[in-house]
């Protein structure tokens, strides 16, 4: 017993000292590096210069509020009037791009595009340019979630006409801001919109009609994206010469034990909560994945529906959505366990979409917590993922778009390095063994209005202060190790920032 422990502390030690020789790891040269905010989040100037309601206004100026803290976006950030403060971080920070998404009700007050509103253009064209004067790449988001409540009160991406309202939408945008604008993402996270804000409660502008609403939602939304695209290749490509994509969330499911159902819950989780989008684009098959329309259709027979709750996709449909990207935008924050077991039985509504999928997902309580009860830390969640779309959906090249990590207020936030530092480090495994992986996105850039949650959690390489009027953004220490990241592009443990040194004052 003796010599078991002994064998086993010299090779703790001999693991040790490979790793301290070869610690430092770097990203590829073409790698680059970004952080991402989103309109609603951090503009502000909610009702200023021609600017009308959003479902995000509407939503959280209801009474009662929704939204944890009773809280707004009516300010948020003010970046709309702070945009070179803004610059000015990008600039600290060293990023290669900057993600921000644009307001519809800002640059369209009818949602239509019949009137344009000049003050929304001259807003982003003044980001657009500090930003490129600052050698700072535009990856601009179409849609981030604010939807003209004018469409709203007409079914919103529930309504089919709303694929050419937002084709229309978007050609303003290439028109506007396509010849300084070289990334596109069409429309930020399918499932979060459809599942989330027509199936739930939880998102704006919460139909709360699950297994019908969600699914709608989702047709609409894979064709608009496909159409905005189909547009920019035929119109624009020759003479902006961009790239379009859409961000897709994706949670890694795992399964709670090694059992054929647990397998199967797994996966069928994965297909649900985001395959079914990625089929139906990066796949050769496009369409929803067979085993959605099945377990829908099945389910719809049964509860006594005449047609599946899921609508179809012609063969004219498949053929536009299918292959109606240049790259992958992914979203990843997390993991859950997943596992089938006769407990599913009458524990969701019906019909809905849990109780389509059909399967329990958990935390497990040993990963560590961030200040979001759905975030948790599982780096090799993040690996396991970058391997499913390589060897699954054909290994399209990926940009992440989104990855972050939640806290409390305060500038020290190690747990925020370390959740970045061992993310970073499973991206690197996942590049090694294949994945095309060209950028990563850190979600923020600065504090933000995190929808539901109002401002508790706070997600910012930045502190914002929202008391002050100047809202005051100040670096935490995260923001320092990621700068150290970005400049050197290499990963190493063992940095630490020599001072926090407020950043107004640095330059
Ligand atoms: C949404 O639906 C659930 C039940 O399906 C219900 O408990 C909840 O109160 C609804 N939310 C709203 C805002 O109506
Ligand atoms: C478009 O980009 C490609 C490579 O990214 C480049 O070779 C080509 O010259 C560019 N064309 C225009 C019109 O800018």
């Amino acid at each position: 017993m003796n010599l078991l422990f002994v064998l086993l502390c010299l090779s703790t030690i001999a693991v040790r000292n490979v790793r301290g020789k070869s610690k430092v790891r770097y990203f590829p040269d073409y790698f680059e590096f970004g952080a991402s905010t989103a309109s609603y989040q951090v503009e502000g100037a909610w009702d200023e210069d021609g600017k009308s309601l959003s479902i995000w206004d509407v939503a959280a100026h209801m009474s009662p509020s929704p939204i944890k803290d009773g809280s707004t976006g009516d300010v948020a950030a003010d970046s709309y009037h702070l945009y070179k403060r803004d610059v000015e971080i990008m600039k600290e920070l060293g990023l290669n791009f900057y993600r921000f998404s644009v307001s519809w009700s800002r640059i369209l007050p009818s949602g239509f595009a019949n009137q344009i509103n000049q003050a929304g253009i001259d807003y982003y064209n003044n980001l657009i340019n500090e930003m490129l004067a600052n050698n700072i790449k535009p990856f601009l988001t179409i849609y981030h979630w604010d939807l003209p409540q004018s469409f709203q009160d007409l079914g919103g991406w529930a309504n089919p006409m709303i694929v050419d309202w937002f084709v229309d939408y978007a050609k303003v945008l290439f028109e506007n801001f396509g010849d300084r604008v070289k990334f596109w993402i069409s429309i930020n996270e399918p499932k979060q919109i459809c599942t989330e804000g027509y199936g739930t409660d939880k998102k704006a502008p919460m139909v709360n009609m699950s297994g019908i609403a969600d699914y709608m939602c989702n047709k609409n939304v894979l064709l608009a994206h496909a159409k905005t695209y189909r547009l920019y290749d035929e119109i624009y490509r020759k003479d902006q010469n961009g790239s379009v994509g859409i961000s897709i969330s994706c949670t890694w499911y795992e399964p709670a034990s090694d059992s054929n159902d647990d397998q199967q819950a797994a996966e069928d989780a994965r297909i649900f909560d985001w395959g079914q989008y990625v089929h139906a684009i990066f796949t050769k098959e496009g369409d929803f994945p067979e085993r959605i329309k099945k377990n829908v259709a099945y389910k719809s027979a049964e509860q006594g529906y005449a047609k599946s709750r899921l609508p179809e996709l012609s063969v004219a449909e498949v053929d536009l959505i299918r292959g109606s990207s240049d790259f992958f935008g992914l979203n990843s924050y997390t993991s859950k366990l997943v596992y089938r077991d006769a407990s599913v039985e009458g524990m969701y509504a019906v019909p809905s979409y849990m109780d389509d999928l059909g399967v329990v997902m958990v935390p497990d309580p040993n990963w560590p917590q961030s200040h979001s009860s759905w975030l948790q830390e599982v780096p090799w969640g993040f690996y396991k993922l970058f391997k499913e779309i390589r060897n699954v959906y054909g290994n399209p090249t990926l940009y992440v778009t989104e990855n972050g990590w939640s806290t409390d207020a305060g500038l020290i936030d190690d747990d925020r390095v370390r959740y970045y530092r061992n993310y970073l480090n499973a991206l690197l495994d996942a590049i090694e063994e294949g994945s095309d992986i060209r950028g990563y996105t850190a979600w923020s850039m600065i504090d933000n209005f995190e929808w539901m949650q109002g401002y508790a959690d706070k997600f910012g390489l930045y502190e914002v202060d929202f008391t002050s009027p100047e809202r005051t953004r100040t670096p935490r220490k995260s923001a320092y190790i990621y700068k150290e990241i970005v400049r050197t592009k290499s990963l190493d443990p063992d940095y630490e920032p020599e001072i926090l040194l407020d950043a107004t004052k640095e330059n």
